[in-house]
């Protein structure tokens, strides 16, 4: 080869290894324990109904894949041009290929079709007779959670019994949000003046991430939500613990002086606290600390995360209603202290 050659030939591979970088750091994401948020991670009978449906046509698409191929390859090798071999013959207007080409496209829709549909009724279908009833509120930007038949209402973390049936009522407070567990099955919008209902029995206890899926404003992407797949018995504690009245803070403790503060501040104007206060624009906060995160499910429940957010809440989440600037609201550290304590008090 000569100089130039061996230069071209050096960069012709070296942008192919170029290229190939991009792939490889693609393939290394694709670890298969660390999925938080993947649909493909099944864990509910509606989940698994789309899972069957994907795997399904991912199946056809292989087989379609693979039979186009193999034909492309046969035919460029075989009616490839070679010296003095005639023109080749026209195929225009052969019925039998017209036909051929129609009837096969139509077989392969009907394949996909079939399934989609069907997995379509399935995930729209009535919950099932016994289904837990859970009216799930969208609001800008937090999830709150009611259990009407038990009288229990929360916020950020839902609480089910596994291989339970849960019928959920969707509705929103504002704008248009879409609740979404990735494990638990597919988006489903909450509308402005509108119930939207949908069911699903998750098959496996954990802990899942959620997230609303519909653009609903500034901090759309900080509208999370956490999803705990309980034993039935674990979820009968977590229900009695709820209903019990809020823990009584010692009226000298720090605890007490929070408790003062938050009833004789602007916290009442938003926030329920049972037996203290009624406000609905807020989450319910009764049993604050028995909830793990906070803020739409942004930030782990601990004093340094509850003290960023009571001393500048809008700096933390942008948009947010509880946004001390606009409400000409000042809290001095040991009234931020104190709230912080009595917030951890209401197990
Ligand atoms: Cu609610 Cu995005």
């Amino acid at each position: 080869m000569t100089a130039p050659e061996v230069n071209r030939a050096f960069r012709h591979w070296a942008a192919l290894l170029l290229a190939l970088v991009p792939l490889v750091a693609l393939a290394a994401g694709c670890t298969l324990h660390d999925y938080p948020q993947s649909s493909l991670n099944p864990q509910s009978d509606y989940a698994w109904s789309i899972q069957h449906l994907l795997e399904q046509l991912t199946f056809w698409v292989v087989v379609i894949f693979a039979f186009v191929q193999l034909l492309i390859l046969y035919v460029v090798i075989r009616f490839r041009a070679r010296p003095g071999a005639p023109m080749p013959k026209p195929v225009h207007g052969n019925t039998a290929l017209e036909i051929a080409w129609t009837i096969a496209p139509a077989i392969i829709l009907a394949l996909v079709a079939v399934p989609t549909v069907m997995a379509i009724f399935k995930t729209q279908s009535k919950p099932a007779a016994g289904a837990l009833q859970v009216k799930v509120i969208g609001h800008q930007w937090w999830w709150e959670f009611q259990y009407p038949e038990l009288g229990v209402t929360t916020a950020g973390e839902l609480h089910i019994p596994v291989h339970r049936p849960i019928a959920f009522d969707l509705e929103t407070a504002d704008v248009i949000h879409s609740f979404w567990f990735p494990a638990m099955g597919g988006k489903r919008d909450l509308i402005p003046s509108r119930t939207n209902h949908m069911g699903f029995t998750a098959d496996s206890i954990g802990t899942f991430p959620g997230q609303c899926a519909e653009l609903c404003g500034l901090s759309h992407a900080n509208m999370r939500m956490k999803l705990m797949v309980e034993t039935p018995a674990d979820f009968e504690t977590w229900v009695s613990g709820q209903k019990a009245p809020p823990a009584e803070p010692d009226s000298t403790s720090l605890a007490g002086h929070g408790k003062l503060e938050f009833a004789n501040g602007v916290c009442i104007t938003c926030h329920t606290i049972d037996g203290v206060s009624a406000g609905i624009l807020g989450p319910n906060l009764t049993h604050f600390a028995s909830r793990r995160t906070f803020a739409g499910s942004l930030f782990e429940s601990n004093p340094h995360n509850l003290g960023r957010w009571l001393t500048a809440p809008q700096d933390q989440k942008p948009g947010v209603i509880m946004n001390w600037k606009t409400l000409g609201v000042t809290l001095a550290p040991e009234q931020v202290n104190a709230l912080i304590a009595y917030l951890q008090s209401l197990k």
